[in-house]
């Protein structure tokens, strides 16, 4: 079960009266990613969003634990990392050390349902709020072995990858479902979606029940980013 401070964590997010607003680093100059992070606090914007992609359950690379151990120097934000690896369970451990808040990964790319529990409780032990992630074309019903355990589900309303593609509209189909599940079953993990979100379709984001939205080019390519987390932080 998650620690105090991690449940502190968790009740300011679902406390929150506006959608939360997660720029995503990978649309910033990775040769400025101290500044990026301080940017995202000037903007106005809640937690700071690090992919992090192996090239193999992704076709892309980014980054790792040393990049998320240093940018905890520079942000007094949430560090919101986003597993998009082969095997999380063997990594989780190691990110939450190097200084991440919220931990989410994809359940497929474990080794099996019982590893990707097993994520969640280390992630958990190490005092970090755990989530997993639903790909765009995974079913929806991926998340369900996981609710007695997880903090948040993470709906990606793009295929898992690159930054900078269009928002697929049909997906928030599944945070509907997760909201509804959630007060059917008074559970309280958070809904965050990732991909493709800007001001233009905050409100059908947040009409689905999400707490959480990842913007990235968004939010970093916008002649006035301020102005476009505050569009989407509705
Ligand atoms: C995609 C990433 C997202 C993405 C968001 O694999 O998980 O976080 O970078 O970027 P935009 O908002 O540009 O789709
Ligand atoms: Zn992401």
């Amino acid at each position: 079960m998650a620690n105090e401070t991690c449940l502190q964590l968790k009740k300011a997010l679902y406390d929150a009266r506006h959608m939360l607003v997660a720029p995503s680093i990978l649309s910033a100059d990775f040769g400025k990613m101290a500044e990026a992070v301080a940017n995202v606090k000037r903007w106005g914007a809640d937690i700071v969003h690090c992919d992090v992609m192996d090239g193999v359950y992704v076709p892309n690379i980014t980054f790792g634990m040393p990049m998320v151990r240093d940018l905890r120097k520079y942000t007094d934000l949430p560090l919101d990392v986003h597993l998009m690896i082969t095997r999380p369970e063997k990594f989780v451990k190691r990110f939450a050390e190097a200084g991440a808040d919220i931990v989410t990964f994809h359940p497929e790319a474990c080794e099996s349902k019982a590893s990707a529990n097993d994520a969640l409780d280390i992630i958990h032990e190490c005092g970090k709020l755990a989530g997993v992630v639903i790909n765009a074309d995974m079913p929806t019903e991926l998340a369900l072995p996981y609710l007695d355990r997880a903090d948040i589900v993470l709906i990606m309303t793009v295929q898992a990858g690159f930054g900078g593609q269009s928002f697929k509209a049909e997906c928030l189909e599944k945070a509907k479902y997760y909201d509804d599940i959630r007060r059917e079953r008074k559970l309280n993990y958070l809904i965050e979606v990732d991909g493709g979100v800007c001001g233009g379709n905050a409100a059908q984001v947040k009409a689905a029940g999400v707490d959480i939205a990842v913007a990235g080019s968004a939010v970093f390519k916008a002649t006035d980013p301020a102005a476009e987390v505050k569009a989407i932080g509705i």
